[in-house]
């Protein structure tokens, strides 16, 4: 079998990671982090408690996690370099490509900080900056989420308190993006970290990851489908041009889940709750009847092709108030604490070697070198 040459699987990285964070079934669309189902997790949990779960293992006692809200509240104040660079970038840039920059910058201003207690000041400062203001200083008192949309609304003033029923929304969207093994994004942490890089280069390169349409921009590409498609009576023609691949059903479709995502079915019920606070979205009727379609078309059913985390996150970030190329960033926030996990995982696994894939070699196979003036 010219070309494909296996070496010896300990010498290449070809067995699957091993990994104890979280347990994934895409047939019977089950998703739980360190062994606990996600849909106990959305009702009964908070993101920090389950930032603290999926980073050390258990579900931290009362005096653990007020220890782990006191470290998050010490340390999100990011270094003004950093600042700076989010605020020197095109003013039209996307908030994505700033964090990539401003995640990757943190290595050379703050290089012993944790990056998963920085990122929501550090997403603050380029929602700020999207909007023409300047960053705001987290509050050292109020929790995580609470305190991520204080530093967006407060226009600097310190006694301002977020609607605390939009903040339980966006606290239980944290915990349905906290962590999913081996995403593409979550890979390149462990690409990254395998080669001994410092942990800010290596989340920067996630970021870039989950950037893309096809995994953390896909909420944005949602919104996008839907304000496209604009009402119910469009979406015949819309699904006949999926059909003919013309177009992706953005939201649709997953690596693993062939089965309902189970975070779909959280932020479906989600986003009648943030509507029934801020107004409800029209679009909300035509991702309904565009997802009755889809369910009961051979072709995505022969597909396995279901809504994932993606199809109704962006419409609840919408009616939340944020710009559709923002979502992404929403995404990548909570995410850090699955990425940073995942990074000491494998900095704690003496089998961990540098990554490097296997390839089936399809080029030429052996040529001699001819002189340029020979050439045709
Ligand atoms: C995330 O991996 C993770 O865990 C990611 C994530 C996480 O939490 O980190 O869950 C977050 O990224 C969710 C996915 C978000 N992306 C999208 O919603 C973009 C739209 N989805 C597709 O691009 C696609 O479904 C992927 C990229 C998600 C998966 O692509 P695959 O694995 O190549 O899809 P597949 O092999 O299952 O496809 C089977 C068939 C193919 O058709 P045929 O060639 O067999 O005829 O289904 C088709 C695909 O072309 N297909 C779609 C489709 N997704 C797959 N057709 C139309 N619309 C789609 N969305």
């Amino acid at each position: 079998k010219k070309g494909l040459k296996l070496y010896d699987p300990g010498y290449l990285n070809t067995v699957p990671v091993r990994s104890a964070i979280s347990y994934i079934d895409g047939d019977e669309g089950i998703l739980r982090y360190r062994g606990y189902p996600i849909e106990e997790l959305a009702e009964k949990s908070t993101f920090t408690e389950v930032s603290y779960l999926i980073m050390y293992g258990t579900l931290p006692s009362e005096s653990q996690l007020a220890e782990w809200e006191f470290a998050i509240s010490q340390h999100s104040a990011v270094p003004q370099g950093v600042l700076d660079i989010i605020q020197s970038m095109p003013h039209d840039a996307h908030p994505m490509g700033v964090l990539v920059n401003a995640m990757s910058a943190l290595s050379v201003f703050h290089p012993d900080a944790n990056p998963a207690l920085r990122i929501t000041t550090i997403a603050a400062a380029v929602y700020l900056r999207m909007a023409g203001r300047p960053p705001v200083l987290p509050s050292n008192t109020l929790p995580y989420t609470e305190n991520f949309l204080y530093m967006l609304d407060s226009f600097g003033n310190r006694s301002y308190k977020p609607n605390p029923r939009l903040t339980r929304a966006l606290d239980i969207i944290f915990i349905l993006h906290a962590e999913h093994e081996m995403n593409c994004s979550t890979s390149a942490v462990r690409h990254l970290a395998s080669s001994g890089v410092d942990v800010y280069t290596a989340i920067a390169g996630a970021v870039g990851a989950l950037y893309g349409p096809l995994h953390g921009g896909a909420n944005e590409a949602v919104l996008k489908m839907l304000s496209e498609i604009g009402t119910v009576q469009n979406i015949p023609e819309f699904i006949e041009g999926v059909k003919t691949r013309k177009q992706k059903l953005s939201g649709f479709g997953h690596r693993v889940y062939k089965n309902y995502d189970p975070r779909a079915k959280v932020l479906r019920k989600l986003a009648e709750e943030v509507f029934s606070i801020v107004g409800r979205d029209p679009l909300i009727e035509v991702a309904v009847a565009l997802e009755k379609v889809a369910l009961s078309d051979e072709y995505f059913i022969k597909r396995k092709l279901y809504p994932n985390v993606d199809f109704y996150s962006g419409l609840i970030y919408r009616a939340m108030g944020f710009p559709p190329e923002y979502f992404t960033v929403l995404f990548a926030i909570p995410r850090m604490a699955g990425y940073l996990s995942h990074w000491r995982e494998s900095l704690d696994d003496p089998d961990t070697k540098i990554m490097r894939p296997q390839q089936v070699y399809v080029g030429e196979w052996l040529r001699d070198y001819v002189p340029i003036n020979t050439r045709t």
